[in-house]
Order: C-alpha cells, then structure tokens, then sequence
C-alpha cells in the first residue's frame, strides 16, 4: 500500500523539528497524530503552531477558516497506543540510539504491518536503529531540515534493509508535501552534512594559521562567495556545541578520515561555553554594548579565501558523488536547498574548471603534506579524460 494524501501521520517528539513537521504534514491534507514523552513539550508545540498560524494570517498567506481547517487536523495525544491508524510515523526525538530503538520497538507492535517507520535523525545510522526491528524493511530515514517548514529539502535515507517500494512511496510523498527530496546512501552526514564539512572546516584552519580573521573569512564567503551567511556567522547561529559534535560524529563515523578532522579552536569554544548566539558569545561577541569587527576588504585575499574553501566543497561533493552517496543531481540539488548554497557544487566546479580545482587541491597537499586536501579519484579521472563534473552517470 503506498502513501497518499489520505495517509493518516503521526509525529513523535514535539521539539523543534518534530512541530514543524507536524505543521507540513496537516497543511498537506493529512490527519496527524502528535506524541511527546513531555506533556509540557506538547502543549508548547500547540501554542507555537498557534503563533505560526497566526503570523501567516497576518501575513495573508492563509485566512482563520483554512488555519482551524489544519488545526482540527491535528490530535495531541497522551500515548503511542493511538497510532494504530497511522500509515507513516516520523520519529524527531532525542538523537540516543538506544531510546530510538526502543520507540521504534514500541511502535511496531501498534501501528498494522504496512506502516512506514520514518527516523528524523541527523546522525545515526539508519541500518542501527531498524536492527531491533522484525519488519525492518519498513524503516527508513527522512531527513528534514530546520525550520521544516520553511526548507525544502528531505533527504530520504533507505537502509540496506529497507524496501524499494517504502522509499517510492515517501519519496512521491514527500513531492505532495512540496519537498525536493533526495535520496542518500545511509552513511555519516547523509549528504549535507558530510559535503558541508569543509565550510566550517577550512574557514576554521584558514583562522587558525592567520590568513585571515573571522569578520574578513566571512565578509569574503558572503560578498565575493555569494553565500548567505559566513561560515563563522552560521557556526554561530547553528551553535558551536551542535556543529562540533557533527562534526566530530562525521569524523569518527568515518574512521577518522583526516578529510574531517574537527579542531581544537572550535572545541575549546565549546568548552567554553561560547556557544553562539544561544549563549551571548562564540566566535562573535553578541553582547549590547559589543562592536562588530570590521573586515579587511581585500579583494584579492577574499578571492583566495572563497576559493580554497569552494575547492575544499567541490572535492567533498565529487566524492560523493564518486561513492555513490547520491547521484549527482541530488547532490547539487541538497545543497541549494538544504543550506542555501548559491550554485551547486559540481556545476560551481565545471565553472571553475575542474583542472584549476585539482591544482589547487594538489598545491595544498604538497604545502601541508596532509590528506585532508587529497583529491577525489574522480576528480582525477574527470581531468584526465577532459570531462564535465556534472554530466556523469
Ligand atoms: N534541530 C535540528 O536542526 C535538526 C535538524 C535535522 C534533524 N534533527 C534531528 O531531529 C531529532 C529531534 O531534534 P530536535 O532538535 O527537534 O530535538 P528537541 O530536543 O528540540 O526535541 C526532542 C523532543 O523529543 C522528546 N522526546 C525525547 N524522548 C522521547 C521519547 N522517548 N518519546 C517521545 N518523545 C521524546 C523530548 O521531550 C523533546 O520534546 C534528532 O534526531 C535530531 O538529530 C535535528
């Protein structure tokens, strides 16, 4: 039986993410059932849903009828015995292998055998948490982003035990919730948080041996890069605990492949507690009375700094690509959609050339006789054979 806009929902966590995605899925059409272990989680979810309802109201984008039309859709309720009905159920709660499993376990000897069990999580693997599973070929990742109403991309993440006709059906689903979905292999980071590495990363590395300062890196990456936000900035927003430990996660999933080695500045500002904006302080100080660094605006030391990273995050979408993680229209498509990159990477990479890439690849292994620069074996082949990033198979 496959997915459709009659399929009954259900949510698990009403934290962040676990409310926004009960909100897409009731303006989607579909009757949600919305669970959290904390009653007072559920009730603050009711009343944020209510307050993003009524800003769109004020902002005309929906009348007070459609909004109670949504609303009524959705049912807060007190346990999991109520998801009998449920054809799909997105788990967005801690991220703890171990309580995962046991949700899931749980859920499985209530909802009918047809059921589509959906993880949310960023960092676990999918094949992991279906293993306590008796119909593990129903498991399967759906990856939203934050906020999940607002970003578009879902990546979806089949284990390898999971069923083709599971990750047909969320995938067409995930088109009626006006989603770009991708599919990814089930692997650290999925594809985002693995490609993205490097734009943390270098920017970090390239502070840290004085090439530049944080407002300079990230006046550079914004103005001369055309990215949204500086790396520095984003570290800030994300939380430099939250995007320490992913990319630790990564690291270490990895096998500690150098290409994702986390550092010690990032980590001592999360010892620190300078977390951010969360916190008053990270790699900027958000306090009233600070002043906001000025950058220096070289343009040539812009050009350089936009380009040792941009090369850093085509070599990472390449070798995506290389080990078949995604293909590469998704790969491009998750981080215009995902992260709000300016162009796809791959397509980024045939404008610069993918010889010019390679060199400059090449040039920092040679200067930090290190392999987090080395180059992906298909970017070689590609710059051997004279062919385009992006128009492969
Ligand atoms: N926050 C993000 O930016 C983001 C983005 C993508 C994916 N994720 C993933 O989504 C999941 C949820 O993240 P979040 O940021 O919404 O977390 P959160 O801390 O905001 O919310 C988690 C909620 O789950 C509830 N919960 C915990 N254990 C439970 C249980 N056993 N049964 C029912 N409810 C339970 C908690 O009470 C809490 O309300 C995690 O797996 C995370 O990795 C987070």
């Amino acid at each position: 039986m496959g997915l459709d806009k009659h399929s009954c929902i259900g949510v698990i966590g009403t934290g962040t993410m676990g409310t926004g995605i009960a909100q897409v899925a009731a303006t989607a059409g579909h009757q949600v059932l919305v669970y959290d272990k904390d009653n007072e989680a559920l009730l603050r979810a009711k009343h944020s849903l209510v307050k993003v309802f009524n800003r769109l109201i004020e902002k005309g984008k929906y009348t007070q009828g459609e909004v109670d039309t949504i609303m009524h859709r959705i049912q807060w309720v007190d346990g999991l015995g109520r998801y009998e009905t449920c054809d799909m159920v997105v788990e967005a709660i801690i991220e703890d292998v171990e309580i995962k499993q046991q949700v899931f376990k749980q859920l499985e000897s209530v909802t009918h055998d047809n059921c589509v069990l959906a993880s949310n999580t960023s960092s676990l693997s999918i094949a992991s948490i279906a293993n306590v599973l008796k119909r593990k070929h129903r498991m399967i990742g759906l990856h939203f982003f934050n906020p999940a109403p607002v970003m578009p991309l879902v990546e979806i993440v089949p284990a390898l035990v999971t069923d083709d006709s599971v990750t047909e059906s969320v995938k067409s689903l995930m088109d009626h919730w006006n989603k770009k979905p991708v599919v990814a292999k089930d692997t650290p980071g999925f594809i985002v948080n693995r490609v993205a590495r490097p734009f943390y990363g270098e920017a970090i590395k390239m502070l840290e041996e004085g090439v530049a300062d944080i407002p300079t890196i990230d006046w550079a990456m914004k103005e001369i890069g055309g990215f949204r936000m500086g790396p520095f900035e984003l570290m800030d927003l994300i939380g430099n605990d939250v995007n320490f430990t992913v990319t630790e996660t990564v690291w270490t999933q990895l096998f500690y492949d150098p290409r994702y080695r986390p550092s010690i500045t990032q980590k001592r500002l999360k010892e620190a507690g300078w977390y951010g904006r969360k916190s008053g302080r990270g790699f900027y100080d958000y306090s009233e009375d600070a002043t906001a660094p000025e950058p220096n605006k070289d343009k040539k030391l812009g050009a350089k700094i936009v380009d040792r990273i941009v090369v850093m995050l085509i070599n990472e979408a390449i070798d995506a690509a290389f080990l078949k993680i995604a293909t590469e229209k998704d790969i491009d498509l998750a981080m215009t959609k995902g992260v709000n990159y300016p162009k796809g990477l791959l397509k980024w990479g045939d404008e610069l050339g993918a010889s010019h890439v390679l060199d400059a690849l090449n040039k920092l292994h040679r200067e930090f006789n290190d392999d987090r620069y080395r180059p992906s074996a298909l970017l070689q082949r590609k710059v051997r054979e004279d062919e385009q990033l992006f128009d492969f198979i």
